[in-house]
């Protein structure tokens, strides 16, 4: 049965999460979220089905990374979408998810190329900044003959005040963490709807420029920043010169501009260890 919380803010947001607001499935445990709605597009599940679950034994993160997913700690769920199969969707999930969470409670949301959500803290060493993450997006492509038939958009909130583990390059928080007081978690839920229901229409109307465009304001990489990754056993380095029309960071290094396609990028000043990435390659091209 869907949680009294969830279930009254959907009726109270119906009019504002459009093709979301009568799709939801929910479950108390699964394995993965992801892995529901991937099972569900390959039977046909329609768009804008949602698979909303109390908590995940395997919640997956990028890079097989695992997704930490105690029971009520956080929110974990899916989207379906069909129809929407631009390579800047996972963009698109990090400008909604930013927004609703901003709208839902007013905590100042960045997004880390390419959807980590994160949260920078007080400089404590006068110079370096505290980045947390409290969120995070994997977007799974389900395809049916070789073509792409939906995409599913995983997303991990952080919301309660719980311990996290530890030894991450960026350390975990949560909402609650970050304002200090309770977060009412279906609020949270259904502006992220109301914000993946807008920019979902606007991409589908031709308006993927404006969600670029608000993408590069969220995301303070968008700006020319010193970052460096890592790429098989080497260390790089380089400075960010925004995306580009696909979602690719441009980052001008060795004289030239590489686009990164996907991987873990870090600033260079913020304490990261790259030893932990050792073993997660970037694609570029
Ligand atoms: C990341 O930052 O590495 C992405 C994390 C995505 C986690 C969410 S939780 C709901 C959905 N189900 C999963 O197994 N993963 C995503």
């Amino acid at each position: 049965m869907i949680p009294a919380d969830i279930n009254q803010a959907l009726v109270a947001g119906a009019n504002r999460v459009g093709l979301f607001g009568d799709r939801l499935r929910f479950f108390s445990e699964v394995p993965s979220t992801n892995d529901v709605a991937m099972g569900l597009a390959a039977e046909g599940a329609e768009d804008g089905t949602i698979v909303l679950a109390e908590s995940q034994t395997n919640g997956r993160g990028r890079r097989g990374r695992e997704w930490f997913s105690p029971a009520v700690a956080g929110l974990y769920f899916s989207i379906i979408l069909r129809g929407v199969y631009s390579p800047t969707i996972t963009l698109m999930a990090g400008v909604a998810v930013t927004e609703g969470i901003r709208a839902a409670t007013g905590v100042p949301v960045l997004i880390k190329w390419p959807n980590d959500l994160v949260v920078e803290g007080p400089c404590s060493s006068g110079k370096k900044s505290k980045i947390s993450k409290i969120g995070g997006i994997l977007t799974e492509t389900c395809q049916v003959e070789g073509a792409a038939d939906a995409v599913v958009i995983g997303i991990g909130i952080n919301v309660t005040t719980t311990e996290y583990p530890t030894g991450f390059t960026v350390q975990a928080s949560s909402l609650e963490n970050e304002i200090g007081k309770k977060v009412e978690r279906a609020l949270v839920f259904i502006e992220v709807l109301a914000a993946m229901s807008e920019w979902r229409l606007k991409m589908l109307q031709g308006y993927e420029h404006a969600m670029l465009d608000r993408w590069s304001e969220l995301a303070p990489m968008s700006k020319e920043t010193q970052i460096q990754w890592v790429e098989g056993n080497e260390s790089r380095h380089g400075v960010t010169k925004g995306i580009d029309n696909e979602g690719a960071l441009l980052v001008f290094s060795n004289e030239k501009i590489e686009r990164l396609w996907a991987g873990d990028v870090e600033w260079r000043d913020s304490a990261a260890q790259l030893d932990s990435h050792k073993g997660y390659d970037v694609i570029r091209n």
